[in-house]
């Protein structure tokens, strides 16, 4: 998960009162203002920060942006390289402090935060996840959460609870290092995220005290880092230029084909693999060194917790010197009853050890091409990011599926990061951007489910409002024809496709308030179902549409003017006498009563505060 937090000046004014005043990115002025423009003067160069946070799955960065003249220039980052959470006796570890602390303090240290959210204790990816999480996982009010010793007490948080902690840090690291407050924030997520793991981000970022702007998908806030800083885009007349994002990371693989043109990109296809990234090359090594060094020094690693933490930690070390040697060692002082371990690997050896998962390489990107509806010779380049497109074998066996030569222009470390922190000024009311459209898709068919209406036996009684590939964010109205209020649900259509067990069901919302009108017709309700910029489903509002025969009298003048009319056109049409009576239709827009149900909480709420009551003439 990666993140970015925009730095709004709101507790400063400038001398003209002029409530934010812009600071220069080079910091040589104190300050100056879009309102009188001091510091500055003429110059009209706008600055600001956007603060930016890249939390992913090993690590967090935060990057600190500054706005100048249209264009978003990198002007520092902070690594938190470690996404952990650890509780002590008397205080919590954040970051980088968890992970010094992590191999004392196992128990108590819980990493893959964002594989965590949203997700329960029996999910299978759960089971999975538990091979890399050292902490007691439990389930917390059906979410997975993790049971913990803090200030002397046996507690249990929940993933959305730890995620949040997280934020709250990043929140203090980047304010420390702006010297400002920080409120505005776009995170990403892998777009295999669904409508409850990401409600689980919105909620943590909201317990953090965050204002979400966006939750943007990885590859998109990649796609969107591309698009923004290229000049030589094709115009809208022209072939789109097509480019494939593969970005393999610590545990998840993602390849999304995105067409652009100048100022717009759009998402064609998004297909990934949930378990595929450097953790799984880790593991490849840890069993063979845990094989290696049964037969080699009789320890058997596997019955201790710590020497497998710091035999994969020494993993790590070897795989990123494996891909740039040919060979690589293996020393720790130390690991078990006394004993020294040591060895040596070879390139190839590695190879050979993760061959299944190598084989699995191409899988996502087939799969991206077909849905793409596109041959390789259609992709004009391949782009490369995250950390595991270092690995030689991986980088071959890509470069030779789309027979060209792979592309590494943007930072493989930075480039969702730096993407978000785009998006997040784009989003922000204080910068000014180049503007930029994104067009992302639906990775999940949504459906509609209702009861059937008594007065009409032949309706049908679900929908795919939402279908895979359709453009996100996006709106859709559904109307209904009803004489009493009535309820429907709201679910994915395939549930094989979701991650794990993920429950399909997504919100139930009841319509209240609905009756037969004066004629004992039906009333026409309309609702509007959005998809909305985080990718969550929403029932928005309701409203029912009356259409209402009302006779009016034309007012005294309009009368006389209308005769006189009549009169100019006499000679046409003789003895007309236009009525002083007419019908005219008032259309009614009344607001109406949702009542929304989700996921594992019930919320109960009354949106009809939100609605606005229209009457207008037709
Ligand atoms: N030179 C290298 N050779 C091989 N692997 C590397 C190298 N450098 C980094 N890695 C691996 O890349 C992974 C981290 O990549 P990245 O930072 O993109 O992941 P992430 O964004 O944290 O994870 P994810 O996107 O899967 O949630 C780690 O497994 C790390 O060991
Ligand atoms: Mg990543």
């Amino acid at each position: 998960m990666n993140l970015a937090i925009c730095g709004l000046w709101q507790d400063e004014r400038c001398r003209c009162r002029f409530r934010y005043p812009q600071y220069c990115y080079r910091r040589c002025a104190k300050s100056w203002c879009r309102c009188c423009k001091s510091c500055l003067g003429a110059q009209r160069t706008q600055s600001g920060y956007a603060d930016h946070a890249d939390r992913s799955q090993t690590k967090c960065q935060i990057e600190l942006h500054r706005t100048c003249s249209h264009s978003l220039t990198a002007a520092s980052s902070l690594k938190l390289r470690r996404s952990l959470v650890g509780f002590g006796p008397k205080s919590r570890y954040l970051g980088e402090p968890a992970k010094t602390q992590e191999i004392s303090n196992l128990k108590n240290t819980v990493g893959s935060l964002k594989r965590l959210a949203g997700r329960s204790l029996n999910d299978p990816d759960i089971q999975i996840e538990k091979d890399y999480v050292s902490a007691h996982l439990v389930d917390v009010k059906g979410q997975v959460g993790a049971e913990v010793t803090y200030l002397g007490n046996k507690e249990s948080f929940s993933a959305t609870q730890l995620v949040s902690m997280f934020f709250n840090k990043i929140k203090a690291t980047a304010s420390a290092e702006l010297k400002l407050p920080v409120s505005d924030i776009v995170i990403s997520v892998p777009p295999w995220f669904t409508d409850v793991q990401r409600r689980s981000i919105l909620d943590a970022a909201e317990i953090a005290g965050l204002k979400l702007l966006r939750l943007i998908n990885d590859t998109t806030a990649t796609a969107l880092g591309y698009g923004i800083t290229k000049l030589d885009l094709p115009t809208a007349e022209e072939k789109p230029r097509r480019v494939a994002f593969v970005d393999i990371g610590h545990s998840n693989y993602t390849c999304s084909i995105v067409e652009f043109k100048k100022g717009e990109l759009a998402v064609k296809s998004t297909a990934y693999d949930r378990h595929f990234g450097g953790r799984n090359f880790d593991k490849a090594l840890v069993d063979h060194f845990a094989k290696e060094f049964k037969e080699k020094y009789k320890i058997d690693i596997t019955t201790n917790s710590k020497a497998m933490v710091r035999v994969a930690a020494a993993a790590e070390k070897m795989k990123k010197i494996l891909s740039a040697n040919a060979q690589a060692p293996i020393n720790i002082e130390s690991l078990m009853n006394d004993v020294d371990a040591s060895g040596m690997l070879k390139r190839e050896e590695l190879e050979e050890l993760v061959k299944p998962l190598l084989e699995r390489a191409t899988g996502p990107l087939e799969q991206a091409l077909a849905e793409a509806k596109l041959k390789v010779e259609d992709i004009d380049a391949v782009e490369m990011v995250g950390g595991c497109t270092r690995v030689p074998s991986l980088k071959e066996r890509i470069s030779k599926f789309f027979g060209k030569q792979l592309s590494f222009t943007l930072n493989q470390d930075e480039a969702v990061a730096r993407g978000c922190a785009f998006s997040c000024a784009i989003l922000s009311p204080v910068f000014r951007v180049r503007d930029f459209s994104i067009h992302d898709i639906v990775n999940y068919p949504i459906e509609f489910n209702w009861e059937q209406s008594p007065d009409i036996p032949d309706e049908d009684t679900s929908l795919t409002v939402f279908n895979k590939g359709n453009v996100m964010p996006s709106t859709k109205i559904l109307t209904f024809y009803r004489k009493q209020p009535f309820d429907l649900e709201a679910r994915y259509a395939k549930p094989d496709m979701l991650p794990g067990k993920t429950n399909p069901w997504i919100g139930r919302f009841s319509v209240k308030g609905v009756k037969a009108d004066s004629k004992d017709d039906f009333m026409i309700c309309k609702l509007k179902a959005r998809l909305n910029l985080h990718g969550v489903l929403n029932l928005e509002s309701g409203y029912y549409v009356e259409d209402i025969e009302v006779e009016e009298p034309i007012p005294e003048e309009k009368e006389a003017e209308k005769k006189e009319g009549d009169k100019k056109e006499g000679d046409k049409k003789e003895g007309d006498v236009s009525p002083p009576i007419f019908p005219t239709f008032l259309r009614l827009i009344l607001p109406m009563t949702l009542w929304l149900l989700r996921g594992h909480e019930n919320i109960s709420r009354d949106s009809s505060n939100m609605l606005t009551t229209a009457v207008s003439k037709t």
